[in-house]
């Protein structure tokens, strides 16, 4: 049994992921970065640390046979750079070829916050799905929908699943049950498998991206999935898991502390106010003393920053060596952040304005 149960309605900080892999049963995912077609820096950076299952998809990308990347959101307040991450995996793996199946997450965000259905509606559209258009989802291959209007045959099997699984497994599996936490869990489920029923052309590979807050949901999807052997032949769903941004300020970003986060929709001078002010710094106290000893990269936040946006791994390679020598000050550091985060903004609050127009292209149509 694990040792430290997660909480998916809580959250959490994971300091030590090669720990937290080896008592969650989580496989590092080094070995097969080498079996993706296209290279990404999340992957080579281990930034996706994890995963269960991948060689499906794998062999599914090598095949050039249909898969699936599925994941949902819960529409909690303002899209942050937090939420990107999962994101650009979307994207990746529609770049290599998935089909993409994405849930907002109604019914559980009113069931375990109280958000009404209205308001979680116009959240998810605002800030998620909106951000995920202009981030480069291509809406042939994309699917969003509700939790509280998906297919007829998606609610049947959120109600079906039940069937396999006990009181006690949910017990074991989340500690503290309430009504609400079960039928959000079984929605959940749902949501993983239905891409492989027949309607939806099943069964076939999906892999779901996810931080590790989520494991506890992926590990009863997959057990679930094997005792449907008969009925469904679903494949195991697959999952890769990934770091989270830290706040600016370290510790968790959330939508509700605004100091601690930077925004997707955020002015160019409130980025660099932000930063300036609260990222969290590894340099020295005074200039003399930072070119003596330099600095620390590995806890100064805006270099953890750069391991998620810069692309370039020689040019982020250079700032952490300038930066551990002490050549290059933290305020030129932040500099090098701000540049970046506001240069890629620019281009996207544009393309935010227009991915209103293309909305309706993504919404799932009933089969
Ligand atoms: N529970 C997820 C969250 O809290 C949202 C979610 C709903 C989800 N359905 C999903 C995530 C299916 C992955 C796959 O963010």
């Amino acid at each position: 049994m694990f040792i430290m149960k997660i909480d998916p309605w809580k959250s959490i900080e994971i300091k030590d992921y090669n720990k937290a892999m080896k008592e969650f049963g989580i496989q590092s995912i080094n070995p097969l970065i080498k079996k993706l077609p296209k290279k990404h820096h999340y992957f080579t950076r281990n930034i996706v640390f994890g995963h269960k299952s991948l060689q499906p998809v794998l062999e599914a990308v090598k095949k050039k046979k249909p898969f699936v990347m599925m994941t949902g959101l819960m529409p909690s307040g303002k899209f942050h750079f937090g939420h990107k991450i999962i994101a650009d995996l979307m994207i990746y793996f529609q770049e290599i070829g998935a089909e993409c199946y994405i849930a907002v997450a109604d019914i559980e965000s009113y069931l375990t916050r109280n958000v009404p259905l209205e308001k979680a509606r116009k959240v998810a559209i605002d800030e998620y799905l909106l951000n995920y258009i202009a981030l480069g989802l291509n809406s042939e291959k994309t699917h969003f929908y509700f939790q509280s209007s998906g297919s007829k045959s998606y609610m049947n099997l959120s109600k079906f699943v039940a069937k396999k699984t006990t009181f006690n497994e949910l017990k074991a599996i989340y500690g503290d049950l309430t009504p609400e936490k079960i039928i959000s869990a079984l929605t959940q489920v749902a949501d993983i498998l239905h891409p492989q029923l027949k309607e939806f052309g099943g069964p076939k590979p999906v892999v779901v991206p996810v931080g590790l807050d989520q494991l506890p949901h992926i590990n009863l999807t997959r057990d679930i999935a094997s005792r449907f052997k008969l009925n469904y032949n679903f494949i195991l769903p697959s999952a890769t898991f990934n770091k989270m941004l830290p706040g600016l300020k370290g510790g968790k970003m959330s939508s509700s502390e605004p100091e601690n986060a930077v925004f997707l929709t955020d002015s160019p001078e409130n980025v660099e106010k932000k930063i300036k002010k609260y990222a969290f710094s590894g340099g020295q106290p005074t200039i003399k003393e930072h070119k003596e000893k330099g600095g620390n990269p590995d806890i100064d936040v805006s270099y953890q920053w750069l391991t998620f946006l810069e692309e370039d791994d020689k040019k982020l390679k250079n700032i952490y060596e300038d930066y551990k020598s002490g050549k290059l000050l933290s305020s030129e550091l932040k500099e090098i952040l701000i540049k970046k985060i506001n240069s890629f903004l620019k281009g996207h609050q544009e393309k935010m304005k227009k991915a209103v127009n293309s909305f309706d292209k993504f919404m799932y149509k009933d089969v």
